[in-house]
């Protein structure tokens, strides 16, 4: 087949783009209007050839920066090899992506991967049920979490307006308070099978877990016979400052979640379980097609390797401390509309006492991207190998920002 019979075209303007969305794709997500159509390390660029810095790059999936040089290297070489292969067999890139996680995870865990966080959590869910003693189905979840949008992970996701117009939801969960223990012992009875805690809540707002509240839910869970799950689909891969956020505690899961940053900006979903746990995923019992394909895992390989090379988590400490203290500045120069900053490595929150939409759009207008969540909080989530100066830059937009929107306010008198 000749190249030149392909219908893909590659160069559209901005509206042609927009109104081929417009009319063929399902209108879930609000977009802002620009296309995006390159992005290299911490920079994007629009179809009009706008320049953007990127401080929220790909809601932590680019954690390590857009078309990081090895994960591109690694996909080439693979793809030229071997693209897919279904489980029927044995792959390496899986079984060397398997390796490198456990080892880095060190908690013996083993690995089941799929495509996506919900995946992910799906997968976590299913483990938990099957491997607990019978009789045992519920689910404690935490409130403000976001575990994913398939009907499992949506149903622990405690927050209701994730759920309007989609109950009943799947049986068996419970929510609880975040971060207090008390609320959590009530809910623990014998027919808990499982616990699912983000270390840092993301979506919530970058909500840190308290070391003694992971502790808490150690204990019960093995008082009851329960599992503890830990979601870092968004905390993971070094976002935090370490491999995983639940290191900077040592408070052991019985199972993990990850998915975003694990790809390097490929699509790919992991769970890890203890061994004892794992080996109640016996053939039969759960499967995907595309899971641990050769060319998401070599991406993955990749990932890992550049984070180390590069220094990358050693490096979200010290640019994470740095972000801080500068975003501390910020707060003392718009002290009524900043509460406060809070966050681990580089995942950072900065808590707006108003809703935070105006600032992310002006600063994306001036060339920057963060992210609200919550209504109030701006996510600045870097990659992990950002510098201080790609952070004075950001922040002195943000600086710009804040200060158009709030001398306009005293304008408006
Ligand atoms: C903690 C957490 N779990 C699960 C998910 C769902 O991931 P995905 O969108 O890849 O399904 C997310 C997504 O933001 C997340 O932050």
């Amino acid at each position: 087949m000749s190249l030149a019979l392909t219908k893909v075209k590659v160069i559209m303007n901005t509206q042609e783009t927009i109104a081929l969305f417009d009319k063929y794709v399902i209108g879930n997500y609000s977009r802002i209007p620009n296309v995006i159509v390159k992005g290299e390390g911490s920079k994007i660029w629009d179809a009009d050839g706008r320049e953007y810095l990127d401080m929220f790059p790909g809601w932590a999936t680019s954690a390590i920066g857009h078309c990081p040089p090895r994960v591109v290297a690694a996909v080439k070489q693979q793809v030229e090899k071997l693209i897919h292969m279904d489980n029927t067999f044995y792959t390496e890139p899986q079984g060397l992506l398997a390796s490198m996680l456990s080892e880095r995870a060190a908690f013996g865990g083993k690995c089941f991967f799929c495509n996506s966080g919900a995946e992910s959590v799906e997968a976590a869910l299913k483990l938990a049920r099957r491997h607990t003693a019978k009789g045992k189905y519920k689910i404690i979840s935490t409130e403000g979490s976001f575990h994913g949008r398939t009907m499992g992970a949506m149903t622990a996701t405690a927050q209701p307006k994730k759920h309007q117009g989609f109950l009943p939801l799947v049986p068996g969960f419970i929510y609880v308070p975040f971060n207090d223990i008390d609320a959590l012992k009530q809910s623990f009875d014998d027919e808990v099978a499982g616990v699912i805690v983000e270390p840092v809540q993301g979506e919530g707002g970058i909500r840190i877990a308290d070391q003694k509240y992971l502790e808490a839910i150690r204990e019960l869970c093995d008082q009851h016979g329960a599992v503890a799950i830990w979601d870092e689909v968004q905390s993971g891969m070094g976002r935090t400052g370490k491999w995983f956020a639940f290191q900077h505690s040592d408070v052991v899961p019985d199972i993990m979640t990850l998915a975003k940053a694990l790809g390097g900006g490929v699509a790919i979903g992991a769970i890890m379980a203890r061994e004892e746990v794992a080996a109640s995923l016996v053939p039969g019992t759960h499967a995907s097609t595309f899971g641990g394909n050769p060319l998401a895992c070599a991406a993955s390989i990749a990932t890992i390797e550049s984070i180390e090379a590069e220094n990358m988590l050693e490096n979200a400490r010290t640019m994470g401390r740095y972000a801080q203290e500068k975003l501390n500045q910020l707060k003392e120069k718009y002290n009524t509309c900043i509460d406060h900053v809070r966050g681990l490595g580089l995942m950072i929150g900065i808590q707006l006492n108003e809703p935070g939409d105006e600032i992310v759009k002006k600063c994306w207008d001036k060339g920057l991207r963060i992210n609200c969540t919550q209504g109030s909080v701006l996510r600045f989530m870097p990659t992990l190998n950002v510098t201080s100066e790609l952070i004075d830059q950001a922040i002195a937009i943000m600086d710009d920002a804040f200060n158009e929107i709030y001398s306009q306010e005293r304008t408006n008198g």
